[in-house]
């Protein structure tokens, strides 16, 4: 039911790029429902995965967060393997509140990737893990979101080297063995005041309880420490091959 409007949305963007040409009536209403279909699809997943309450309070998202390896993508609760996510993801932002999805913000976003299930969900003694946080994300000026992204925008990706302000560094998902599968927590944050200034973050102490020292400190105690308010999220499980 969620991948079917993302599908006819692809064809219709293909059909795009092929030249002018007239979309049958039946491939325009995901078009113009995409939008607020894919924030409820997000909202509807995290509270299906217990994400929303236990990593992050109930809000409504107003961007979807593509993120992405040579050869996988993150998609609202697939399974990847540790093995694939070594690196530091491409990321890329879409606006789904402007009718076609152009950016209308200047606004620059963090990204954070946060574990609540370390070391497992039945006993998250050192959650949550911090795993990642960058600075400096500015939303993807393409005209079209297509959600789940396919991977035709790889170069206008925003990338570690490239213009992101890594504040902490990759840590590679580890889930140990035989601990289930840990869900991996991408949230992206706007600044609560609305500032286009460069913001000045803190840097969590430790990875473990994001440097709180209590156990489920998290990314919701060092957002609010920092003025930053959720605007979207997408997440994935992975989990030890040793199980
Ligand atoms: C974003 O910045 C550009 C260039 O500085 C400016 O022309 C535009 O009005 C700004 N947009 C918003 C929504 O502030
Ligand atoms: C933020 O991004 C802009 C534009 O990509 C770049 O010029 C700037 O150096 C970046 N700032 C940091 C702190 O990475
Ligand atoms: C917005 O909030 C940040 C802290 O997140 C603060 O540093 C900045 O001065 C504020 N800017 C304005 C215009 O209020």
């Amino acid at each position: 039911m969620f991948l079917q409007p993302s599908t006819a949305l692809f064809s219709l963007l293909l059909l795009k790029l092929s030249g002018p040409s007239i979309a049958l009536p039946t491939e325009q209403i995901p078009l113009q429902n995409g939008a607020s279909d894919n924030i409820q699809a997000v909202r509807t997943e995290l509270i299906k995965a217990e994400i929303i309450p236990t990593v992050v309070d109930d809000f409504l998202p107003s961007l979807t967060l593509s993120v992405s390896w040579s050869k996988k993508e993150v998609q609202l609760g697939n399974t990847i393997k540790p093995k694939h996510v070594q690196d530091a993801p491409s990321i890329t932002l879409h606006d789904e509140t402007s009718p076609d999805s152009h950016a209308t913000s200047n606004l620059t976003y963090v990204v954070t990737l946060t574990d609540p299930d370390a070391p497992s969900r039945d006993n998250p003694k050192w959650s949550e893990m911090c795993h990642w946080i960058v600075a400096n994300v500015s939303l993807s000026q393409d005209k079209y979101s297509i959600f789940p992204i396919p991977f035709i925008n790889l170069e206008e990706m925003n990338k570690v080297g490239e213009g992101l302000d890594e504040v902490m560094e990759w840590k590679p998902p580890g889930p140990p063995p035989k601990t289930g599968k840990h869900r991996y927590v991408f949230l992206v944050y706007a600044p609560r005041n609305g500032t286009q200034e460069p913001l000045h973050l803190t840097k969590p102490k430790d990875r473990q309880h994001w440097g709180t020292g209590e156990e489920r400190g998290g990314v919701r105690e060092w957002a609010k420490e920092n003025e930053l308010v959720p605007v979207g999220a997408n997440f994935m499980y992975s989990l030890n091959k040793k199980q």
